[in-house]
């Protein structure tokens, strides 16, 4: 496991949010030609990740490996690897640390050091490792962590880099013990949903464990609902994805990126809004304030410059102000100088500040703002 596949928050695409247990080679490779014609490979989005359900129910009686179903993967994952290498891009597996998937398919437990090597064998460069049927191994930190470790360490036996995501649903406080059992993420809530309120859920469970994201280990707030069923607004979509970029969730698309609308596509591929996901500093934005149904969150990102992030968790809109001390946490340099003040959703320079900024915020929506001291 190389602590360097982790230096910023991964991107990629999941094929649970949208296809369930319908994955197979067809839409993993349109998947992956989308991601390059989309230009959203050459954003950074790398990994494109098949989740539960492409095993058969059996291993293979003499070899103990998982067998890839022949009717979803008829070229086997090596040969779904191979095109998804040819385009330039990353494939993901998943499996689970229990006896069983979450669907029921074969898990990894007790047969950790044989998949792992079935999965360097077939080119995988990223495994996501469920929480299911875990034989009751679980209910505090030192039974879960062992369970995990036992994969992490059969990674490290195994030639090829595997990018390792723990899917352990905050249980018994990953965050914890996650980078020592090898892990470079690790979910910190139960499923997402496309809905508002399972985004503003998640938001509430990272506030208190902001601080544990960094370079080489990042909390999971999950995978992006952006697009996938429609079921939230474009403000809200928008909101969704700006605070999973500060907070540095990974970055895991989950909507059918083969045909997107163009709101959709203006959402995910925002540059600005990327560059603070993958910023180098490494460090999630915190909650500075909440006032009623409004929140600020702030943090610094690499060159002296900061993001804030103005969230409306409300129904009307509203002005927002946040104040120097606020923003920069009283540890900015010179609160005498001007600061330049650019909107990353606008992409517009809003001008130089002293002291405070105030914007108005929509309904469920942010302002995400990024400052920079100007000489
Ligand atoms: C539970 C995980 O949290 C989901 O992300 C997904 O992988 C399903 N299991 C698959 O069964």
């Amino acid at each position: 496991i190389d602590p360097s596949l982790a230096k910023t928050p991964q991107m990629g695409w999941n094929s649970w949010n949208k296809y369930q247990c319908n994955v197979n080679e067809t839409v993993i490779v349109n998947t992956a030609n989308a991601m390059v014609s989309s230009g959203l490979k050459d954003l950074g989005y790398q990994y494109i990740n098949i989740d539960d359900c492409w095993a058969l129910h059996q291993r293979d009686n003499s070899t103990q490996r998982i067998i890839p179903d022949p009717e979803k993967f008829p070229n086997g994952i090596k040969g779904v690897a191979d095109k998804v290498h040819a385009l330039g891009l990353k494939l993901g597996i998943y499996s689970d640390a229990g006896t069983n998937t979450c669907a029921g398919y074969p898990g990894s437990y007790g047969y950790e050091q044989i998949d792992a090597q079935a999965f360097s064998d077939w080119g995988v460069d990223y495994l996501k490792y469920d929480n299911c049927n875990n034989l009751g191994l679980a209910g505090n930190a030192s039974i879960s962590s062992k369970r995990y470790k036992r994969m992490g360490d059969a990674l490290k036996n195994v030639s090829r880099p595997i990018f390792f995501s723990l899917c352990s649903w905050g249980q018994d406080d990953v965050w914890d013990w996650g980078r020592s059992v090898g892990g470079q993420s690790w979910r910190m809530s139960g499923d997402i949903s496309d809905h508002w309120s399972s985004v503003v859920s998640i938001i509430g469970q990272e506030v208190p464990i902001a601080n544990i994201s960094a370079p080489g280990g990042w909390n999971d707030m999950d995978m992006l609902e952006v697009g996938v069923y429609d079921q939230m607004t474009i403000t809200e979509y928008t909101s969704h994805f700006s605070i999973w970029a500060a907070m540095k969730s990974p970055m895991i698309l989950g909507n059918d990126i083969t045909n997107m609308t163009s709101d959709i596509k203006n959402i995910i591929t925002n540059k600005e809004v990327i560059a603070v996901s993958q910023d180098l500093l490494g460090e999630s934005v915190k909650q500075r304030w909440v006032k009623g149904d409004t929140q600020l969150f702030a943090g610094p990102l690499s060159g002296q410059t900061y993001v804030a992030l103005f969230l409306n968790e409300g129904n009307s809109t509203v002005t927002m102000t946040g104040t120097w001390s606020d923003i920069f946490n009283n540890k900015h340099a010179n609160k005498q100088k001007p600061i330049a003040v650019r909107d990353l959703w606008t992409h517009t320079d809003l001008g130089k500040f002293r002291g405070s900024v105030s914007v108005s915020v929509e309904a469920h929506g942010v302002r995400m703002l990024r400052f920079s001291q100007q000489a």
